[in-house]
């Protein structure tokens, strides 16, 4: 993307001469010949302008006047003044009160393209952090979840939060790996940004230069240094998102940064030290890939010194009710209209479903049901249809991923479910299910054994 340059100069052809030069190099120019222009365009522009040039003497206002108004909105964009030789104190002060640079006229083209360059590089961690947080969403990340192994992960993320050890978080999609990044960035109380970056939405050529940043000549296009997202996490927590899909020559890069705490800029040869936290996250078995040697081993254990994992949704449908209630609140609030109820047997179909999408399809589907309800409760017909169909009584089925269970594991599932619908009442279960409390208790005794969560 070009860099967006206002320039604001009362001499037309200065102005016509100025603008020729910027777009000549590429820059895009949003040029001004009067000052009280320029300052409604800063006001109504300032989160695309990445850089000021302006005169110092213009009808109607003043430079410093526009030096101010800048600041006062926030802008990060810097300022470089153009003065006459006559005015050089004047802008000098400017350059005290935050001005970047003052360039005096007359001056070559090649003199103003430098200071240019040097002011979107030096402005340009704070443009990239002032734009992440734009798209930033406002609320503090809200991780829903009663169940055991749900209340086991807060209290990992609490201690994560508390150390700086890079943390490895897996799950399957839609389990909420983000989210608990984003809390242990929050709950951290590191008071740089959290910069997420999906590694598999990066082409492999860039993603070095993407996470390190790259000088001015490191390959050609490179028109000026940029830095890299690790700067622009300084004193925050980066978020390597798919990290499986790390291309494997940029694998040793990440280790040495993660062991010395330093990067490189592609291009450059002197290294520089960043604090950056490091949370990685992959739906992907890493060992597996990392005995198929698609994935170094020395980096595997260099990330996974604290590992959270997110259970799938359906091994802790405890929580699924929860999780509806919240996310009907969420939509109410947004809509403004009042909070629907939710029918019992939708209820059921809903706990029953496998939810291979986790959280996020069952996000999608009530906020469809509730963009579809006719009244003012979710009745089943709201779900979408593979949910309705594959919740309730074809719910064994749906769970084993089309593959017929044994009469066991039917069994198994049959006894979790009414203990779950008990509220995990063991008396209460054993008595709906026709056992004695010791059948059902050396039963679930078993399933625990095998692994199975038999815990609410
Ligand atoms: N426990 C939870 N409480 C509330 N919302 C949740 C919870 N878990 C996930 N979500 C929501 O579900 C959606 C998916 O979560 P997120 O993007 O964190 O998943 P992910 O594991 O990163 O998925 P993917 O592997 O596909 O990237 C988000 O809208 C998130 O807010
Ligand atoms: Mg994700």
């Amino acid at each position: 993307m070009n860099e967006r340059v206002l320039v604001a100069e009362d001499d037309l052809y200065m102005l016509e001469t100025l603008q020729e030069v910027l777009s000549e190099s590429g820059y895009e120019t949003v040029a001004v010949a009067d000052g009280e222009e320029a300052l409604r365009l800063i006001k109504r522009e300032r989160e695309l302008l990445d850089l000021v040039i302006t005169d110092m003497k213009m009808p109607g206002i003043k430079g410093d006047e526009l030096l101010s108004a800048v600041r006062d909105c926030r802008a990060e964009a810097p300022v470089i003044v153009i003065t006459a030789f006559g005015s050089v104190e004047q802008a000098v002060d400017m350059v005290k009160a935050g001005a970047f640079q003052y360039i005096t006229k007359p001056f070559k083209a090649d003199e103003l393209l430098s200071a240019v360059e040097q002011a979107l590089e030096t402005s340009a961690p704070l443009r990239e952090q002032a734009r992440i947080r734009r798209e930033m969403p406002v609320t503090p990340a809200q991780i829903i979840g009663a169940s055991r192994p749900m209340r086991a992960l807060f209290d990992l993320i609490g201690r994560a939060a508390q150390s700086s050890s890079t943390v490895l978080i897996t799950g399957e999609s839609g389990t909420g790996k983000e989210l608990v990044a984003r809390s242990i960035h929050e709950l951290s109380g590191r008071n740089g940004l959290f910069v997420p970056i999906n590694c598999s939405a990066i082409p492999s050529e860039l993603i070095e230069a993407e996470l390190f940043g790259h000088t001015g000549q490191a390959f050609t296009g490179a028109k000026q240094a940029r830095p890299g997202l690790f700067e622009t996490a300084e004193g925050g927590t980066i978020f390597l998102d798919e990290i499986g899909d790390l291309p494997l020559g940029v694998q040793p890069k990440l280790l040495r940064t993660l062991q010395e705490g330093t990067i490189r800029r592609v291009g450059a040869s002197a290294e520089q030290v960043v604090n950056v936290r490091v949370v990685a996250a992959t739906n992907r078995d890493l060992e597996e890939d990392v005995k198929e040697g698609l994935f170094r081993e020395d980096l595997y254990w260099r990330l996974n010194v604290i590992h959270l994992h997110i259970p799938a949704l359906r091994e802790r449908p405890f929580d699924i009710p929860l999780l509806v209630e919240h996310f009907i609140n969420k939509a109410a609030e947004l809509s403004g209209r009042p909070q629907l109820d939710v029918l019992p047997e939708t209820l059921a179909i809903l706990t029953a479903y496998s939810w291979p999408g986790n959280v996020r399809e069952l996000e999608n589907a009530i906020e469809r049901a509730i963009a579809l309800a006719r009244g003012a409760r979710l009745t089943p017909d709201d779900l979408p249809e593979r949910v309705s169909k594959n919740g309730g009584a074809s719910a064994f089925i749906a769970r084993s991923s089309g593959r017929n269970l044994t009469l066991r594991e039917v069994e198994r599932d049959y006894i979790l479910e009414v203990l779950r619908k008990t509220g995990g009442n063991k008396s209460r279960a054993a008595e709906q299910l026709g056992l004695d409390r010791k059948t059902l208790y050396r039963k679930l005794d078993e399933y625990r054994t095998e692994g199975v969560s038999v815990d609410l």
